[in-house]
């Protein structure tokens, strides 16, 4: 298995571009379940997960062609398969998003549920329920989501908390559904609107996404579109937050900084300074960080995906910081490791209490999520010494090259390649 090493201690500085966002080319292939015709999307992130999803939609007959420049074809002209088995679905909980397309175009699906992970229980109730709503017949048999409609309804659905592929799901099925969907409480992340936007290319008829009330009349059919996923906004975050451990001065091109108002408050607290452009972000930083305090909450709040990296940043603080995780219950799995740098984390609960220490020491540490991984190669950016960081297939699911793209900031870290680490 591939590790990182990372020797510590040297400043960023320079420019990189800012990848597509994973979790709107997730929900954005799936769309492509919703018509016959070609989607040409651009900006697709190379990720195991975008991998990972193009083959769950090649086993449904689905065909894509991927070209050199993160641009990405669907055509769903041929589907021979209703079908998401487990084997797929086990290492993608994203896998949950055919159910929706699939029992609204062909009228049945068969999709494996994802099971726990390491960050939660992550239960897809919610996407069922919605589903059951909209008039499909849909029950769990031998560990799949059964669904069949002949024609999905529009109803209105209040979600029981807000849920980000959980609307997304909804929104897909309601858009080819017999009259109107109204989806109450929904998700306003980004990724929501970005599909949102993608599928009234393809003719759908939705307003109000972005807000907590989503209106979707539906439509006979849908047909092909071309568009942009946005830009990342959490792997913007990240180097943010790398900068402002490592300290140093960058710049980010093709960012969504209109995205990242909670986060670039927070770091801006931690005392980075931080100008944007429409597309770009210039951040630097020359000194220990301030502690700052955050609550995790649905968008435009605090996202619980920038958690354990901004916790990297308070492990050097000067002071001590509260943060709190309030959308999934088990997402402190980085603190252990953090522990192992040097940092001093106390956790009660769904709270950790963060003393800032002077520096941080290279350790070898283990990732256990795609976001504590991250937080992990922040940390060792600004211990002394070598980090190593073991079990990165983590980081790979979810950042394009992370360390070619921290080497160009001048980063001195390397990919050490199962061969090398045995
Ligand atoms: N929930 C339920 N029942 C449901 C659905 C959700 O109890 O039917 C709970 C979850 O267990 C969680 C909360 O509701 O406690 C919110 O979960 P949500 O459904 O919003 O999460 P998700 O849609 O499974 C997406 C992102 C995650 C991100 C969360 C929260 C994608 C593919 N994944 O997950 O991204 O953390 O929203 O913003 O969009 C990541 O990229 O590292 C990642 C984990």
């Amino acid at each position: 298995m591939d590790k990182l090493r990372i020797v510590g201690g040297t400043p960023l500085r320079g420019e990189i571009s800012i990848s597509g966002a994973k979790n709107a080319a997730l929900p954005i292939l799936c769309a492509g379940l919703l018509t016959a015709d070609s989607l040409s999307l651009t900006n697709v992130p190379r990720l195991n997960d975008i991998s990972t999803t193009l083959r769950l939609l090649g086993n449904l007959g689905v065909r894509a062609e991927r070209h050199a420049d993160e641009s990405v074809t669907i055509t769903a002209d041929q589907i021979s398969s209703l079908e998401a088995p487990y084997d797929l679905v086990k290492t993608m909980r994203a896998s949950i998003l055919v159910l929706g397309p699939l029992v609204a175009r062909f009228g049945q699906a068969r999709v494996s549920l994802p099971g726990g992970c390491a960050i939660g229980q992550r239960p897809v109730e919610q996407h069922i329920q919605g589903l059951a709503a909209l008039g499909a017949d849909i029950h769990i048999e031998h560990g799949y989501v059964v669904a069949r409609a002949t024609r999905l309804k529009g109803a209105v659905i209040r979600t029981d908390m807000v849920t980000v592929t959980g609307t997304e799901n909804l929104m897909m099925a309601a858009v080819l559904a017999e009259g109107q969907t109204v989806l109450e409480n929904a998700a306003r992340e980004p990724e929501v609107v970005d599909l949102a936007e993608l599928l009234i290319k393809m003719g759908a008829r939705i307003s109000g996404h972005g807000s907590d009330r989503i209106v979707i009349d539906g439509v006979e059919s849908l047909h092909g579109a071309e568009h942009r996923i946005i830009p990342d906004r959490i792997e913007a975050g990240s180097f943010l937050c790398a900068v402002g451990a490592a300290r140093g001065d960058i710049t980010l091109r093709g960012a969504a900084p209109e995205t990242m108002g909670a986060t670039i408050a927070k770091l801006r607290e931690a005392g980075l300074e931080i100008t944007c452009g429409d597309d770009w972000i210039k951040a630097s930083m020359d000194k220990r960080p301030r502690p700052v305090d955050i609550r995790t909450h649905e968008y435009p709040g605090f996202a619980t995906d920038m958690q354990a990296q901004l916790m990297a940043l308070d492990t050097l603080a000067e002071g001590t910081s509260v943060i709190v995780e309030t959308i999934f219950e088990n997402r402190f799995m980085h603190v252990q490791e953090l522990l192992r740098l040097g940092a001093h984390i106390d956790i009660d609960g769904h709270t950790a209490v963060v003393r800032g220490a002077p520096r941080l020491s290279g350790a070898t540490v283990m990732a256990t999520d795609l976001r504590a991984s991250a937080s992990l190669v922040i940390a060792g950016l600004a211990a002394e010494g070598e980090t190593l960081v073991e079990r990165i297939y983590h980081l790979d699911r979810g950042y394009e090259r992370m360390e070619h793209k921290l080497r160009t900031l001048g980063a001195r870290i390397d990919r050490l390649t199962g061969k090398e680490t045995t």
